[in-house]
């Protein structure tokens, strides 16, 4: 295998470190952190470009650190948390970097005319009440392995919140392609969901199986909301997410009148319509939701049964004139089919909900020629010890 020794000048969308080799190549390198000067294996190698991993740090950055995860280094290596080597004010500093450049190099917009900035600080273990897991072959459940597709069998696993820990040490589901576990943090309920067949073993008494979507369920608490979650329908990484992410959008709603219209496309089981939307309520206003999933418009539909859950592909909803649009879209983003709905709903202010900071990029750009420019842009920890981001972003109508 070859090595390469360079300097990292700065973060990739995506979490890598990115420097210039000795042949002038970009190199994109894993577990590398910027201002660092390091040896790295290189995994892939073109005329212009490399992809490597870190072997040796040679000038270490002051944000690194020794991982606390025992599955983070060594062979064979979890493929779940990337930057389990930086400090957690380092993964802050490195997350807003990457959200400019995106904004930036991705989505070509002035970034020095808004501000970036961090919402609060959110744990930094065992947050994650979701977790969608491999099936080993002995029937036990873990991840992927880091740059592979092999499953990864950790014996704990440090980001998961402990019922969801406990399930993944004690169940096993041979013949299961794999399994998702799902805990309500605030009621303690749990439930597993099989996907494929295979007919889980050690399940505690406790918990609800679910073989198909919507056949199940629990319930969580997010700013004193109650909120049904069922099977196959999407929720936040962990209710601390949630109600910052819920803090965020509010804040960036705040002087939006309650007395008109709120769009919350891609509504999913109606986190935002359940909380932000009774405010419209109360206001006089009206809450419309727009979500693909049948499973989580039923959700929606419990959640809050004031807002008006519509089961309908976004790009294919028929837009009517709203005053103000929560979108939070899947990891692909809106692209140029949610963004039309959206410009067509007149809407003059439009918070743009992204876990994808590339995605957030692209969307961004395409707002931007629509007529929308960028006000204020607040980054969440809702995936720490990884380089994802949960990104609110306010656009307003030129
Ligand atoms: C990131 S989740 C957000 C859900 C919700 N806002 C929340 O915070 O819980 C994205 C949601 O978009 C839905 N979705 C994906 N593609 C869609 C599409 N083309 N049109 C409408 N909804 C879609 C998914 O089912 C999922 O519920």
């Amino acid at each position: 295998m070859k090595e390469a020794e360079l300097t990292v000048d700065r973060i990739a969308v995506g979490g890598k470190g990115l420097g210039i080799d000795e042949r002038g190549r970009v190199t994109f390198v894993g577990g590398a952190v910027p201002t660092e000067r390091v040896r790295v294996a290189l995994t892939k190698q073109s005329k212009r470009f490399a992809e490597g991993e870190v072997v040796a740090v040679l000038e270490p950055s002051p944000d690194r650190v020794v991982p606390r995860c025992p599955h983070a280094t060594g062979t064979p290596r979890c493929g779940g948390c990337d930057w389990q080597h930086v400090s957690a004010d380092g993964q802050r500093r490195l997350r807003v970097q990457m959200v400019e450049d995106a904004l930036r190099r991705i989505g070509k917009i002035d970034t020095s005319v808004f501000a970036i900035t961090s919402a609060r600080p959110l744990p930094e273990d065992s947050y994650r009440t979701g977790v969608r897991l491999l099936v080993g072959p002995d029937g036990r459940l873990g991840y992927r392995q880091r740059g592979s597709h092999q499953s990864f069998l950790p014996t704990s696993c440090m980001v998961v919140h402990p019922l969801v820990q406990e399930l993944m040490s004690v169940v096993r589901c041979p013949g299961a392609d794999e399994v998702s576990i799902r805990i309500g943090a605030a009621t303690g309920e749990r439930m597993l969901v099989v996907h494929g067949d295979g007919e889980p073993i050690g399940v505690p008494a406790d918990v609800t199986v679910s073989k198909s979507a919507g056949d199940a369920s629990i319930h969580e608490e997010v700013d004193g909301v109650r909120l049904r979650v069922s099977s196959g329908a999407f929720f936040q990484s962990s209710p601390e997410g949630a109600s910052a992410l819920v803090a965020s959008v509010r804040a960036a709603l705040a002087d939006v009148g309650r007395e008109g219209v709120l769009l919350d496309a891609y509504s999913g089981g109606g986190l935002f319509s359940a909380t932000i939307g009774s405010e419209w309520i109360a206001g006089g206003g009206a809450v419309l939701g727009v979500e693909s999933n049948p499973v989580s418009v039923s959700d929606a539909r419990v959640n809050a049964p004031h807002a008006m859950a519509v089961v309908s592909r976004f790009e294919r909803w028929d837009p009517v004139p709203v005053d103000a649009v929560i979108a939070d879209p899947a990891r692909s983003g809106l692209e140029a089919g949610g963004v039309a709905p959206i410009v067509a709903t007149g809407a003059p202010v439009v918070v743009l909900v992204s876990c994808d900071v590339g995605a957030l990029g692209r969307d961004a750009g395409l707002l931007y020629e629509a007529g929308y420019r960028i006000d204020s842009v607040e980054v969440l920890d809702l995936f720490n010890q990884t380089s994802h981001a949960e990104v609110v972003t306010r656009f307003v109508k030129n």
